[in-house]
């Protein structure tokens, strides 16, 4: 069915303006003033008051993520359901192959599990390992439409890389006309501070963020953009979340390195002071890398807004407090990871746009638009442009919200965001040219 949407403000990464939208065939098909239904079918909604942006792309996801304490609780379908409500209708999600196992074979895998995904959805592939075909396996992954290939300088007993490998897949990756996606922690150290913690009987969740200290990061942030440089490879760095991560990060796109950064709600929002209480209080947050101090936050607020980060994602990864409870005696045990798929953009708005640290053009930009172009996807996503999918929010920027694992559409009985306060909703949900949430409820509910 047509949809014609009326009366709105547009809102671009480049420029706001008021216009109507019509779509035919899940595409805009027309913008302009006072636009006509093109049949008595077509569908029309009123966005007086109201923004219209390209739909949310998060470029980070862990839906359905296999683990010791069980699979991370949303599935395909409950986590694409929660984005929906948020006002995401893409997202980047994970291909991590077993030890041995061909990348593109972990690829067709991986998209199998996808299919109830109610979302448009694309992957990060993850070498975790060197082999001579590697360089083939990557060119293959590019051929198949995967750009992003993601490496883990952490959790070396498993899925990590050595330096040494790092750098030849580097070299794989920038060969293949590829970027690198990079978890930046330093392996060896945070496995050699969680056993002296542990070996000590410092086994609660304080202890967490002791053992991945804001060097572990900015070191090896510093360690994989020189990598990078060396081998002629655009680098995305995933999850930044300390001062002196960005102050490397900086400096490199200064000198006209390719480099990107994306960081996440909760490293903006949320602190430190969280790992101090009871075991149910404070396991929720256990993340990697973990919450860090007020200043860190500032001064992500601050690159958020200067652009010298790209993109918010979310590392949406939520785990149930039963989940969580596997590390009761030992806090390296418990799952890493929490949700906020459905919170980034109600989030960034309320506490970016709405307290002046950026405007709503760049907020499109860090939530829609700059994902979709560095990660291959524009112009068909990420802007609100004749030809373009017509995956389109109606963000009603009066509406007041409170975050609760009560009342929330992402699988889980803990939320991080429990209790904040948000303004804007996404009213309406269209996707591929199907309205997908409406009034704030999902179509057919
Ligand atoms: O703690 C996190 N970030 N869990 C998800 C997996 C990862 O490391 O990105
Ligand atoms: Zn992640």
């Amino acid at each position: 069915m047509d949809i014609l949407i009326k009366n709105g403000t547009i809102v671009n990464a480049d420029k706001s303006f008021g216009a109507d939208i019509l779509i035919i065939n899940g595409k805009i098909a027309e913008i302009g003033t006072s636009l006509s239904a093109t049949s008595t079918k077509t569908e029309i909604i009123d966005a007086n008051g109201k923004y219209i942006i390209p739909g949310g792309i998060d470029p980070h996801v862990h839906l359905h993520l296999p683990g010791p304490a069980g699979f991370s609780s949303d599935d395909f379908y409950t986590g694409s359901r929660a984005a929906l409500y948020g006002g995401t209708t893409s997202f980047i999600d994970f291909v991590t192959p077993r030890k041995g196992q061909n990348l593109t074979e972990a690829l067709h895998e991986r998209k199998k599990e996808t299919s109830s995904s109610l979302l448009d959805n694309t992957f990060h592939v993850s070498p975790i390992e060197w082999r001579d075909s590697m360089p083939e396996e990557i060119k293959a992954c590019v051929a198949e439409r995967i750009s992003s290939f993601k490496i883990y300088m952490a959790y070396l007993d498993t899925i990590g890389l050595k330096d040494k490998d790092i750098q030849k897949v580097m070299k794989a990756v920038a060969e293949a006309g590829g970027m690198i996606t990079v978890h930046c922690e330093l392996g060896e150290d945070v496995d050699r501070l969680r056993k002296e913690f542990i070996d000590n009987g410092q086994t609660i969740p304080k202890y967490h963020p002791l053992t991945r200290p804001n060097y572990v990061e900015s070191e090896a942030v510093k360690k994989a953009i020189d990598f990078a440089d060396e081998a002629d490879c655009p680098i995305y760095i995933v999850h930044v979340s300390t001062k002196e991560s960005l102050a490397h990060i900086k400096k490199a796109q200064q000198k006209g390195q390719r480099v990107f950064a994306e960081t996440c709600p909760h490293y903006l929002l949320l602190d430190d002071s969280k790992y101090i209480g009871e075991f149910e209080q404070t396991a929720p947050f256990i993340m990697s890398p973990p919450l860090r101090e007020k200043k860190d936050n500032e001064a992500l607020w601050q690159a958020v807004a200067d652009g010298t980060i790209q993109t918010i994602g979310t590392d949406h990864c939520p785990f149930t407090l039963d989940q969580k409870k596997l590390g009761i005696h030992d806090f390296t045990k418990i799952p890493n990871g929490a949700g906020g798929i459905e919170h980034r953009m109600a989030l960034l708005y309320t506490y970016g746009v709405l307290t002046n640290r950026i405007n709503l053009n760049r907020f499109v930009n860090l939530v829609s638009t700059q994902p979709a172009k560095i990660f291959g996807l524009y112009p068909k996503k990420g802007v609100i442009r004749i030809g373009s999918d017509a995956d389109i929010v109606v963000w009603d920027p009066e509406k007041e919200s409170i975050i609760s694992a009560q009342t929330h559409h992402q699988n889980c009985d803990i939320n991080i965001y429990e209790g904040i306060k948000t303004m804007g909703e996404a009213e309406y949900v269209v996707l591929g040219g199907n309205v997908t949430i409406r009034k704030g409820q999902q179509s057919g509910d």
